[in-house]
């Protein structure tokens, strides 16, 4: 028998800025970034069931159950934890895939927190964030709960403390596939290392996303959304892209780009967040 089901959100991110350093000898790139957390999310109904069977009950497009990053995260948290206990699990998908907002990540790390409440796994934040890495670069960052200065290839944090804005962000229409945008042989690798410090004390306008070039040069649709966005501020791609974003401290400044946008993309307004909207589950 299946429980009443439970909805748990899982957040976007944008990237502030994002530098690559260096690449390890596997391929993965060392980076530098930082994580915002916004109130634009995917939504998680999850029923946990005695029979130890763990199912998606909806079809999302693009997303096959075997590499659903929410059955896997399931699975994991699993075998992990040698629970005995399953899931009934429907996404609700609200975040573009390929739009670098980490919404896959996302949908993985609230899957674990949410069974790890839901059974009483009883694994800490750390512990939890571990198991994440083994399914993505970014599903770290969704456990750690907070804003944050991202190093490695995005598992070292360190809490960032952001304004309260608003963010207008822009679909381009266009799917990033992210390992082309890394595999590029355009794409500088040599970002000069920063300090925590250094981002936190300055203006945002000189902080750059080195994946940005090689995305635009790509997709010229992502280019065209920044051209445009930029006559209101410092407008940016975020992650490998496609969704290109700006920030504003007035709601109403966010709410005319919206308007003046009207039609021409998928657009919309989203609050910065302080912490992750789960962060009260999970024992530090
Ligand atoms: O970790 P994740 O599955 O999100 O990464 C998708 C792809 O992006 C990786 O397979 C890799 O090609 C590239 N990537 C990278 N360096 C990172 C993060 C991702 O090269 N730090």
């Amino acid at each position: 028998m299946t429980q009443t089901r439970q909805r748990f959100p899982a957040p976007a991110k944008l990237n502030l800025f994002l530098h690559v350093t260096g690449r390890r000898p596997d391929g993965y790139h060392l980076l530098q970034t930082a994580f915002q957390l916004i109130d634009r999310c995917d939504y998680l109904d999850i029923g946990v069931s005695a029979d130890g069977g763990i199912q998606r009950d909806n079809d999302v497009p693009g997303v096959p159950a075997e590499s659903d990053l929410v059955l896997r995260a399931a699975r994991l948290l699993q075998q992990a934890s040698g629970s005995r206990l399953g899931a009934h699990i429907h996404l609700q998908k609200n975040l573009p895939m390929g739009g670098g907002l980490g919404g896959g990540s996302s949908d993985a790390a609230s899957t674990l927190i949410a069974l790890n409440h839901l059974w009483q796994t009883g694994l800490n934040r750390k512990e939890l964030m571990t198991l994440g890495l083994q399914l993505g670069a970014d599903v770290p960052f969704f456990i750690f709960g907070r804003n944050a200065f991202a190093e490695g290839i995005g598992e070292e944090l360190q809490e960032l403390s952001t304004p309260d804005r608003w963010f207008v962000v822009i679909e381009p229409g266009v799917h990033v596939p992210t390992p082309a945008i890394f595999s590029a042989k355009e794409l500088t690798r040599n970002s000069k290392s920063v300090r925590i410090a250094d981002f936190s004390s300055s203006t945002e306008v000189q902080w750059k996303n080195d994946l940005q070039t090689v995305a635009c040069a790509l997709f010229p649709e992502v280019d065209e959304a920044i051209q445009w966005l930029s006559q209101f501020g410092n407008a940016k791609m975020t992650g490998s892209g496609a969704c290109v974003f700006c920030a504003f401290s007035d709601e109403s400044d966010a709410d005319e780009v919206i308007r003046q946008i009207s039609g021409r993309w998928t657009s919309w307004k989203a609050k910065a967040l302080n912490c992750h909207p789960m962060a009260n589950l999970l024992q530090s």
